[in-house]
Protein backbone atom coordinates (compact mmCIF):
# COMPACT_ATOMS: atom_id res chain seq x y z
CA UNK A 1 0.00 0.00 0.00
CA UNK A 2 3.23 2.38 0.82
CA UNK A 3 5.35 2.94 -2.63
CA UNK A 4 4.08 2.40 -6.20
CA UNK A 5 5.06 -0.57 -7.99
CA UNK A 6 7.62 1.73 -10.93
CA UNK A 7 9.79 0.42 -13.16
CA UNK A 8 11.98 3.22 -14.46
CA UNK A 9 14.80 2.67 -16.26
CA UNK A 10 13.43 -1.20 -16.93
CA UNK A 11 12.71 -2.48 -20.05
CA UNK A 12 9.45 -4.73 -21.10
CA UNK A 13 8.71 -7.02 -23.85
CA UNK A 14 4.85 -7.80 -24.61
CA UNK A 15 3.92 -10.17 -27.33
CA UNK A 16 1.06 -9.98 -29.26
CA UNK A 17 0.30 -6.48 -27.69
CA UNK A 18 -1.19 -4.74 -30.15
CA UNK A 19 -4.99 -5.74 -28.94
CA UNK A 20 -7.00 -7.44 -25.88
CA UNK A 21 -4.29 -8.47 -22.80
CA UNK A 22 -1.17 -7.65 -24.38
CA UNK A 23 -2.34 -4.06 -24.67
CA UNK A 24 -3.57 -3.30 -21.90
CA UNK A 25 -0.13 -4.79 -20.02
CA UNK A 26 1.73 -2.66 -22.56
CA UNK A 27 -0.17 0.28 -21.31
CA UNK A 28 0.00 -0.32 -17.58
CA UNK A 29 4.55 -1.42 -17.95
CA UNK A 30 4.32 2.16 -19.76
CA UNK A 31 2.73 4.59 -17.48
CA UNK A 32 4.28 2.98 -14.70
CA UNK A 33 7.77 4.15 -16.05
CA UNK A 34 8.92 1.16 -18.33
CA UNK A 35 10.18 1.21 -21.82
CA UNK A 36 8.37 -1.13 -23.71
CA UNK A 37 8.39 -3.05 -26.74
CA UNK A 38 4.90 -3.68 -28.72
CA UNK A 39 5.00 -6.32 -30.34
CA UNK A 40 2.03 -7.60 -32.48
CA UNK A 41 2.93 -9.87 -35.97
CA UNK A 42 -1.36 -7.69 -36.44
CA UNK A 43 -2.76 -10.39 -38.28
CA UNK A 44 -6.51 -12.13 -37.66
CA UNK A 45 -7.54 -14.46 -34.87
CA UNK A 46 -6.77 -17.73 -36.41
CA UNK A 47 -3.29 -16.58 -37.55
CA UNK A 48 -3.79 -15.55 -40.85
CA UNK A 49 -2.37 -12.04 -42.00
CA UNK A 50 -0.32 -9.53 -40.78
CA UNK A 51 0.62 -5.51 -40.58
CA UNK A 52 1.92 -3.02 -38.47
CA UNK A 53 -0.83 -1.30 -37.56
CA UNK A 54 -2.17 -3.13 -34.48
CA UNK A 55 1.28 -2.32 -32.86
CA UNK A 56 1.49 1.42 -34.34
CA UNK A 57 -1.85 2.28 -32.92
CA UNK A 58 -0.74 0.99 -29.22
CA UNK A 59 2.73 2.37 -29.12
CA UNK A 60 1.16 5.39 -30.61
CA UNK A 61 -1.08 5.56 -27.27
CA UNK A 62 1.71 4.86 -25.15
CA UNK A 63 3.55 7.88 -26.66
CA UNK A 64 0.51 10.12 -26.22
CA UNK A 65 0.80 9.81 -22.84
CA UNK A 66 4.40 10.35 -22.08
CA UNK A 67 5.49 7.16 -22.43
CA UNK A 68 7.91 5.03 -24.06
CA UNK A 69 7.52 2.33 -26.55
CA UNK A 70 8.69 0.56 -30.18
CA UNK A 71 6.94 -1.11 -31.89
CA UNK A 72 7.83 -4.82 -33.42
CA UNK A 73 5.67 -6.73 -35.58
CA UNK A 74 7.71 -10.08 -36.40
CA UNK A 75 5.58 -12.88 -35.35
CA UNK A 76 7.14 -14.47 -32.44
CA UNK A 77 8.51 -17.73 -34.07
CA UNK A 78 11.59 -15.07 -34.88
CA UNK A 79 12.51 -14.44 -31.11
CA UNK A 80 15.74 -13.17 -32.02
CA UNK A 81 14.06 -10.29 -33.97
CA UNK A 82 12.06 -9.35 -30.92
CA UNK A 83 14.58 -9.21 -28.42
CA UNK A 84 16.93 -7.39 -30.39
CA UNK A 85 14.94 -4.60 -30.98
CA UNK A 86 14.54 -3.89 -27.13
CA UNK A 87 18.23 -3.90 -27.39
CA UNK A 88 18.32 -1.41 -30.47
CA UNK A 89 16.39 1.15 -28.86
CA UNK A 90 16.40 0.77 -25.12
CA UNK A 91 20.15 -1.00 -24.79
CA UNK A 92 18.31 -4.35 -22.51
CA UNK A 93 15.98 -6.60 -21.67
CA UNK A 94 14.14 -7.46 -18.24
CA UNK A 95 10.46 -8.63 -18.68
CA UNK A 96 9.15 -10.63 -21.49
CA UNK A 97 5.56 -11.25 -21.31
CA UNK A 98 4.59 -14.28 -23.81
CA UNK A 99 1.16 -13.40 -24.20
CA UNK A 100 0.38 -13.68 -28.30
CA UNK A 101 -2.21 -16.25 -29.09
CA UNK A 102 -4.75 -17.12 -31.91
CA UNK A 103 -6.55 -20.25 -32.36
CA UNK A 104 -7.97 -22.92 -34.76
CA UNK A 105 -10.62 -24.23 -32.57
CA UNK A 106 -12.05 -27.46 -34.07
CA UNK A 107 -12.91 -31.29 -32.51
CA UNK A 108 -10.21 -33.11 -32.78
CA UNK A 109 -11.26 -35.28 -35.91
CA UNK A 110 -11.58 -31.98 -37.57
CA UNK A 111 -7.81 -31.02 -36.58
CA UNK A 112 -5.65 -30.65 -39.94
CA UNK A 113 -1.58 -30.62 -39.64
CA UNK A 114 -1.31 -27.34 -40.33
CA UNK A 115 -4.51 -26.58 -37.18
CA UNK A 116 -2.31 -28.32 -35.27
CA UNK A 117 1.23 -27.01 -36.14
CA UNK A 118 0.26 -23.48 -36.27
CA UNK A 119 -1.03 -23.37 -33.06
CA UNK A 120 2.19 -25.42 -31.41
CA UNK A 121 3.73 -22.92 -33.40
CA UNK A 122 2.98 -19.98 -32.43
CA UNK A 123 2.03 -20.51 -28.60
CA UNK A 124 4.49 -23.30 -27.16
CA UNK A 125 7.34 -22.37 -29.78
CA UNK A 126 6.98 -19.17 -29.95
CA UNK A 127 7.08 -18.23 -26.10
CA UNK A 128 10.26 -20.91 -26.33
CA UNK A 129 11.66 -18.71 -28.72
CA UNK A 130 11.45 -15.09 -27.27
CA UNK A 131 12.16 -16.74 -24.29
CA UNK A 132 15.29 -18.42 -24.85
CA UNK A 133 16.56 -15.05 -26.60
CA UNK A 134 15.79 -13.11 -23.56
CA UNK A 135 17.15 -16.08 -21.56
CA UNK A 136 21.37 -15.45 -21.79
CA UNK A 137 20.63 -11.29 -21.08
CA UNK A 138 19.25 -11.87 -17.90
CA UNK A 139 21.30 -14.25 -17.08
CA UNK A 140 24.35 -11.63 -17.46
CA UNK A 141 22.14 -8.79 -15.90
CA UNK A 142 20.99 -11.35 -12.90
CA UNK A 143 17.66 -10.12 -13.02
CA UNK A 144 14.71 -11.38 -15.36
CA UNK A 145 11.03 -11.84 -14.52
CA UNK A 146 8.88 -14.04 -17.46
CA UNK A 147 4.87 -14.33 -17.83
CA UNK A 148 3.51 -17.19 -19.35
CA UNK A 149 0.35 -17.24 -20.41
CA UNK A 150 -1.51 -20.85 -20.02
CA UNK A 151 -5.36 -20.91 -20.11
CA UNK A 152 -7.76 -22.57 -18.72
CA UNK A 153 -8.46 -24.99 -21.44
CA UNK A 154 -5.11 -26.16 -21.00
CA UNK A 155 -4.76 -27.07 -17.75
CA UNK A 156 -8.58 -28.70 -17.70
CA UNK A 157 -9.50 -29.03 -21.13
CA UNK A 158 -12.05 -28.24 -23.34
CA UNK A 159 -14.20 -29.12 -26.03
CA UNK A 160 -12.64 -28.38 -29.73
CA UNK A 161 -9.63 -26.95 -28.35
CA UNK A 162 -7.19 -30.29 -27.88
CA UNK A 163 -4.01 -28.25 -30.33
CA UNK A 164 -4.61 -25.47 -28.33
CA UNK A 165 -5.32 -26.56 -24.58
CA UNK A 166 -1.54 -29.21 -25.95
CA UNK A 167 0.29 -25.90 -26.68
CA UNK A 168 -0.97 -23.99 -23.57
CA UNK A 169 -0.23 -27.01 -20.73
CA UNK A 170 3.47 -27.16 -22.80
CA UNK A 171 3.88 -24.08 -21.62
CA UNK A 172 3.51 -24.82 -18.32
CA UNK A 173 5.21 -27.73 -18.66
CA UNK A 174 8.03 -25.00 -19.91
CA UNK A 175 7.15 -22.81 -17.22
CA UNK A 176 7.94 -25.05 -13.89
CA UNK A 177 11.72 -26.22 -15.56
CA UNK A 178 12.29 -22.59 -16.20
CA UNK A 179 11.73 -21.55 -12.79
CA UNK A 180 13.84 -24.25 -11.69
CA UNK A 181 16.91 -23.19 -14.22
CA UNK A 182 16.43 -19.17 -13.88
CA UNK A 183 16.57 -19.12 -9.91
CA UNK A 184 20.10 -18.77 -9.54
CA UNK A 185 19.78 -16.23 -11.84
CA UNK A 186 17.60 -14.18 -10.11
CA UNK A 187 15.15 -14.92 -13.43
CA UNK A 188 11.59 -15.70 -12.22
CA UNK A 189 8.81 -17.24 -13.88
CA UNK A 190 5.27 -17.49 -13.50
CA UNK A 191 2.00 -18.26 -15.48
CA UNK A 192 -1.05 -16.52 -15.38
CA UNK A 193 -4.54 -18.51 -16.90
CA UNK A 194 -6.32 -15.21 -17.69
CA UNK A 195 -9.87 -14.97 -18.77
CA UNK A 196 -11.17 -11.24 -20.67
CA UNK A 197 -13.52 -9.88 -23.21
CA UNK A 198 -10.97 -9.52 -25.92
CA UNK A 199 -11.63 -10.37 -30.08
CA UNK A 200 -10.48 -14.30 -28.84
CA UNK A 201 -13.42 -14.56 -26.82
CA UNK A 202 -15.95 -11.89 -27.76
CA UNK A 203 -17.55 -14.65 -30.15
CA UNK A 204 -18.38 -16.90 -27.51
CA UNK A 205 -19.02 -13.88 -24.86
CA UNK A 206 -21.96 -12.29 -24.17
CA UNK A 207 -21.82 -8.07 -24.31
CA UNK A 208 -22.27 -8.36 -20.77
CA UNK A 209 -19.63 -10.88 -20.37
CA UNK A 210 -17.05 -8.77 -22.75
CA UNK A 211 -17.80 -5.99 -20.39
CA UNK A 212 -17.02 -7.34 -17.31
CA UNK A 213 -13.76 -9.37 -18.14
CA UNK A 214 -11.82 -6.36 -19.02
CA UNK A 215 -8.19 -7.14 -19.57
CA UNK A 216 -7.23 -4.26 -17.37
CA UNK A 217 -8.66 -6.14 -14.49
CA UNK A 218 -6.14 -8.81 -15.35
CA UNK A 219 -2.95 -6.32 -15.80
CA UNK A 220 -2.46 -5.92 -12.02
CA UNK A 221 -0.82 -9.48 -11.73
CA UNK A 222 1.39 -9.56 -14.80
CA UNK A 223 2.36 -5.79 -13.05
CA UNK A 224 3.33 -7.59 -9.95
CA UNK A 225 5.13 -10.46 -11.17
CA UNK A 226 7.10 -8.59 -13.29
CA UNK A 227 8.58 -6.32 -10.30
CA UNK A 228 11.66 -6.65 -7.81
CA UNK A 229 9.73 -6.94 -5.07
CA UNK A 230 8.33 -10.07 -6.40
CA UNK A 231 10.25 -13.44 -5.52
CA UNK A 232 7.60 -15.82 -6.21
CA UNK A 233 8.70 -18.21 -8.97
CA UNK A 234 7.05 -21.56 -10.63
CA UNK A 235 3.45 -20.18 -9.74
CA UNK A 236 0.11 -20.80 -11.71
CA UNK A 237 -2.50 -17.81 -11.32
CA UNK A 238 -6.08 -17.74 -12.54
CA UNK A 239 -7.19 -14.25 -12.93
CA UNK A 240 -10.08 -12.49 -14.50
CA UNK A 241 -12.74 -9.75 -13.44
CA UNK A 242 -10.56 -8.65 -10.71
CA UNK A 243 -10.28 -12.34 -8.60
CA UNK A 244 -6.84 -14.31 -8.31
CA UNK A 245 -5.78 -17.24 -7.26
CA UNK A 246 -3.24 -19.76 -7.21
CA UNK A 247 -3.51 -23.61 -8.29
CA UNK A 248 -1.25 -26.55 -6.94
CA UNK A 249 -1.01 -29.79 -7.31
CA UNK A 250 -2.48 -32.24 -5.03
CA UNK A 251 -2.62 -36.18 -5.24
CA UNK A 252 -3.75 -38.90 -3.11
CA UNK A 253 -2.11 -39.96 0.07
CA UNK A 254 -1.22 -43.41 -2.01
CA UNK A 255 -1.11 -46.90 -1.14
CA UNK A 256 1.50 -49.65 -1.45
CA UNK A 257 0.27 -52.78 -2.88
CA UNK A 258 2.95 -54.84 -3.67
CA UNK A 259 4.28 -56.66 -0.85
CA UNK A 260 7.68 -58.53 -0.58
CA UNK A 261 8.44 -61.38 -3.49
CA UNK A 262 5.31 -60.60 -4.69
CA UNK A 263 4.54 -60.02 -8.53
CA UNK A 264 1.62 -57.54 -8.69
CA UNK A 265 -1.33 -58.52 -10.95
CA UNK A 266 -4.28 -55.88 -12.28
CA UNK A 267 -6.55 -57.18 -9.66
CA UNK A 268 -5.03 -56.02 -7.13
CA UNK A 269 -5.14 -52.15 -8.63
CA UNK A 270 -9.03 -53.42 -8.96
CA UNK A 271 -9.64 -53.94 -5.87
CA UNK A 272 -8.09 -51.37 -4.05
CA UNK A 273 -8.97 -48.31 -6.51
CA UNK A 274 -10.76 -46.57 -3.95
CA UNK A 275 -7.77 -46.42 -2.11
CA UNK A 276 -5.63 -45.65 -4.38
CA UNK A 277 -8.23 -42.51 -5.83
CA UNK A 278 -9.35 -41.59 -1.82
CA UNK A 279 -8.64 -37.66 -1.92
CA UNK A 280 -9.85 -37.56 1.38
CA UNK A 281 -6.20 -37.60 2.71
CA UNK A 282 -3.82 -35.93 0.65
CA UNK A 283 -0.25 -34.42 -0.22
CA UNK A 284 1.07 -31.34 -2.35
CA UNK A 285 4.12 -32.43 -4.22
CA UNK A 286 5.62 -29.26 -5.33
CA UNK A 287 9.20 -30.85 -6.83
CA UNK A 288 10.34 -33.78 -8.85
CA UNK A 289 11.77 -34.79 -5.31
CA UNK A 290 8.48 -34.51 -3.70
CA UNK A 291 6.61 -36.77 -6.59
CA UNK A 292 9.57 -39.50 -6.50
CA UNK A 293 11.05 -39.16 -3.03
CA UNK A 294 8.18 -41.74 -1.56
CA UNK A 295 8.20 -43.88 -4.31
CA UNK A 296 12.31 -44.10 -3.90
CA UNK A 297 11.58 -44.70 -0.17
CA UNK A 298 9.15 -47.35 -0.31
CA UNK A 299 11.20 -49.15 -3.06
CA UNK A 300 14.02 -49.17 -1.12
CA UNK A 301 12.33 -50.57 1.96
CA UNK A 302 10.77 -53.22 -0.66
CA UNK A 303 14.25 -53.99 -1.37
CA UNK A 304 15.72 -54.59 2.16
CA UNK A 305 12.82 -56.70 3.28
CA UNK A 306 13.50 -58.76 0.09
CA UNK A 307 17.06 -58.89 0.72
CA UNK A 308 16.03 -60.30 4.62
CA UNK A 309 13.97 -63.03 3.45
CA UNK A 310 16.13 -64.23 1.13
CA UNK A 311 18.88 -64.29 3.76
CA UNK A 312 16.92 -65.60 6.48
CA UNK A 313 16.18 -68.40 3.69
CA UNK A 314 19.83 -69.05 2.59
CA UNK A 315 20.28 -69.09 7.26
CA UNK A 316 17.59 -71.88 7.20
CA UNK A 317 18.57 -73.57 4.59
CA UNK A 318 22.49 -73.66 3.85
CA UNK A 319 23.04 -74.57 0.20
P1 LIG B 1 -6.17 -10.99 -28.86
O1 LIG B 1 -6.44 -11.64 -30.16
O2 LIG B 1 -6.97 -9.79 -28.49
O3 LIG B 1 -4.63 -10.60 -28.78
C1 LIG B 1 -3.61 -11.48 -29.20
C2 LIG B 1 -2.63 -10.69 -30.04
O4 LIG B 1 -1.55 -11.56 -30.42
C3 LIG B 1 -3.23 -10.15 -31.34
O5 LIG B 1 -3.04 -8.75 -31.40
C4 LIG B 1 -2.46 -10.87 -32.44
O6 LIG B 1 -2.23 -10.07 -33.59
C5 LIG B 1 -1.16 -11.21 -31.74
N1 LIG B 1 -0.47 -12.33 -32.38
C6 LIG B 1 -1.02 -13.48 -32.83
N2 LIG B 1 -0.08 -14.26 -33.37
C7 LIG B 1 1.09 -13.61 -33.24
C8 LIG B 1 2.43 -13.92 -33.59
N3 LIG B 1 2.74 -15.07 -34.22
N4 LIG B 1 3.41 -13.04 -33.30
C9 LIG B 1 3.10 -11.88 -32.69
N5 LIG B 1 1.85 -11.52 -32.35
C10 LIG B 1 0.86 -12.38 -32.62
O7 LIG B 1 -6.29 -12.13 -27.72
P2 LIG B 1 -6.31 -12.05 -26.12
O8 LIG B 1 -7.61 -12.59 -25.67
O9 LIG B 1 -5.87 -10.74 -25.63
O10 LIG B 1 -5.24 -13.19 -25.77
C11 LIG B 1 -3.96 -12.94 -25.27
C12 LIG B 1 -3.38 -14.23 -24.69
O11 LIG B 1 -4.17 -14.69 -23.60
C13 LIG B 1 -3.32 -15.40 -25.68
O12 LIG B 1 -2.13 -16.12 -25.46
C14 LIG B 1 -4.51 -16.23 -25.29
O13 LIG B 1 -4.33 -17.58 -25.66
C15 LIG B 1 -4.52 -16.04 -23.80
N6 LIG B 1 -5.81 -16.30 -23.19
C16 LIG B 1 -6.85 -15.43 -23.32
C17 LIG B 1 -8.06 -15.69 -22.73
C18 LIG B 1 -9.17 -14.74 -22.78
O14 LIG B 1 -10.18 -14.96 -22.08
N7 LIG B 1 -9.09 -13.66 -23.56
C19 LIG B 1 -8.29 -16.95 -22.01
C20 LIG B 1 -7.12 -17.77 -21.85
C21 LIG B 1 -5.94 -17.44 -22.45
Amino acid sequence: ASSPLRFDGKVALVTGAGNGLGKAYALEFAARGASVVVNDLGGNISGTGSGSRAADKVVDEIRAKGGKAVANYDSVELGEKLVQTALDNFGRIDIVVNNAGILRDKSFVRIKDEDWDIIQRVHLRGTFQVTRAAWPHMRKQGYGRIIMVTSAAGIYGNFGQANYSAAKLGIVGLANTLSIEGRKNNILVNTIAPIAGSRLTETVMTKEMVDALKPEYVSPIVVFLSHDSCQDTGGLFEVGAGFFAKLRWQRTEGVLLREANEILDAEKVRDNWDRITDFNKVTYPESIRDSMGKIMQLSGEMMEAEKAALDAAKTKDPV
